[in-house]
C-alpha cells in the first residue's frame, strides 16, 4: 500500500497512510512495518465504540496478540495519573518490553498513548491510528505527546515518533458535529502556514465538511498533512526559530482560553478563537489586511458557533498570557508568519474585543 506522505527524519522516517476504509489493513500494515507480536490497543469510550472492534479483528487476522485498554474520553484524561494507571494495567497484564502500543482515538488518546508508550519499560513501538478530524490532520503526525499539569497544558511529555500513521477517513462518520468544528478550528491555522487557498476550499465546501463527506475530508486532510509532514521533517524537535513552532499560530490565545475554561472549550475551538484574535492583532499592526480575519469570523457565524466564554475575562486572559513576554506567532499577508514576544496588553485587548463582537 502506498502512503500518502512520508515524514523524513534522520533516524526514524515513517509513512502516513490516508484513505477510506483503511482500518481493515491495520494488521497487514503492522506486519509490513515489523511491529512486535504483542500489541496494546488504547482507545477511549467513543473511539472504542467507533473503531475498536474493527481494529482488534484486523490485528488478530494478521496473527497479533492483543490487549485492549480503555479510558474515559476527554481532555481531563491527559494526566500523569491516567498514564500511571495504564502502566499499572500493562505491568499486571505482563506486557513485555518487545511490544507495541496503538493509539486508537483522537488527540487525547494519541497524547496519552504516546507518553505511556515512550515511558513503559523505556519505550515501546508506537503506532498512531487517529479517529477524529483534529488528530487526522494534525496531532497524529510529529511525535509530540504529553499530559497536562495543574500548572500548564502539555508540560509533561516526550517525543516518540510512530512507526506509521493510519488515518481512516471513514471513521469520521460517527464524529459529533461539535468535534467536526473542533477539527476545523485547528485546520484553520493551515491557510496561514503555507496554504492560503485552503481558506477558499473550506468556504466553498463547508456544507460537505459538516456532512462528513469522505472525499472532501480526505482532500482537506491531504492539504494539511502536506504542510505538517514538511515542517516536522525539517524540525523534528521544535528547535528551529521558524520550524514547526509556526504551527502554533493562534495557540497563545487559544491555550489561555482552553485552560481558563478548565477544558470546557475544546482545543480546536479555542484555537479557532485564538487565530481570529491573533489575526486581528496582525491587522492592527498593519501586517495583514483585515479580509482573512473577517472570512474566519464569517465561517464562525455560518457554523453558528457559540463557544461559551462565560467566566473568562479579558483580564484573566491577559494574566494567563502574561502579555509582553509570551511568544506569539502572528499571521501576515502572503503567508508570512512573524514570531514575536512584544505583543502589548492593549493589542491583546483589541484582539479579544474583536472576538467579543463575533
Ligand atoms: N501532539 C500533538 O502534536 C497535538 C497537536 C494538536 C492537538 N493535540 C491535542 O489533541 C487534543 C485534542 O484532540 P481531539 O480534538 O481529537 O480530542 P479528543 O481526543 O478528546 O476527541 C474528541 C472526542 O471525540 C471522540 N471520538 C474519537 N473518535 C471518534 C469517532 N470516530 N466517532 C465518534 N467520536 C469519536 C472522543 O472520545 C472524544 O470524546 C488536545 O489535547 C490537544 O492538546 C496534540
Ligand atoms: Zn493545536
Amino acid at each position: 500500500m502506498k502512503p500518502a506522505f512520508e515524514v523524513r527524519l534522520k533516524a526514524n522516517s515513517y509513512p502516513v497512510y490516508l484513505g477510506n476504509g483503511l482500518l481493515r489493513s491495520l494488521g497487514h500494515l503492522c506486519r509490513h512495518h515489523e511491529v512486535p507480536e504483542y500489541v496494546v490497543v488504547l482507545s477511549d469510550t467513543f473511539s472504542g465504540r467507533a473503531a475498536l472492534k474493527g481494529a482488534l479483528a484486523a490485528l488478530r487476522r494478521s496473527g497479533f496478540r492483543t490487549l485492549s485498554l480503555g479510558m474515559p474520553a476527554g481532555e481531563r484524561q491527559k494526566s500523569p495519573e491516567r498514564v500511571g494507571q495504564l502502566h499499572t494495567a500493562m505491568l499486571r497484564a505482563g506486557v513485555p518490553r518487545q511490544a507495541a502500543l496503538i493509539a486508537l482515538g483522537g488527540g487525547v488518546v494519541g497524547d496519552v498513548g504516546g507518553f505511556t508508550a515512550s515511558t513503559y519499560r523505556r519505550g515501546l513501538t508506537f503506532v498512531q491510528c487517529p479517529t477524529t478530524l483534529l488528530s487526522q490532520v494534525d496531532s497524529s503526525v510529529g511525535g509530540k505527546n504529553g499530559v497536562n499539569h495543574p500548572l500548564g497544558k502539555n508540560v509533561i511529555g516526550s517525543y516518540l515518533q510512530p512507526k506509521f500513521v493510519l488515518s481512516d477517513v471513514a471513521l469520521l462518520q460517527t464524529l459529533p458535529r461539535r468535534e467536526v468544528i473542533t477539527g476545523l478550528g485547528e485546520i484553520l491555522k493551515y491557510p496561514f502556514v503555507g496554504d492560503p487557498s485552503l481558506l477558499d476550499f473550506i468556504e466553498k465546501n463547508l456544507g460537505q465538511i459538516m456532512k462528513r463527506d469522505q472525499s472532501t475530508l480526505r482532500r482537506m486532510a491531504e492539504r494539511c498533512l502536506c504542510i505538517k509532514t514538511q515542517l516536522v521533517s525539517r524540525d523534528e524537535k521544535e528547535q528551529r526559530a521558524r520550524g514547526r513552532n509556526l504551527l502554533n499560530v493562534g495557540h497563545t490565545v487559544g491555550h489561555a482560553i482552553e485552560t481558563l475554561s478548565h477544558y470546557r472549550i475544546h482545543h480546536g475551538e479555542a484555537v479557532f478563537l485564538g487565530i481570529i484574535a491573533e489575526g486581528w492583532i496582525s491587522v492592527r499592526r498593519g501586517w495583514m489586511t483585515d479580509e482573512p480575519v473577517h472570512r474566519l469570523a464569517s465561517i464562525y457565524r455560518r457554523l453558528r458557533c457559540r463557544f461559551n466564554l462565560d467566566g473568562i475575562s479579558t483580564a484573566s486572559i491577559l494574566k494567563s498570557v502574561s502579555s509582553g513576554r509570551q511568544k506569539f506567532i502572528l499571521p501576515g499577508d502572503g503567508g508570512r508568519l512573524s514570531v514575536v514576544n512584544d505583543v502589548t496588553p492593549d493589542e491583546l485587548r483589541e484582539g479579544l474585543r474583536f472576538l467579543g463582537g463575533l
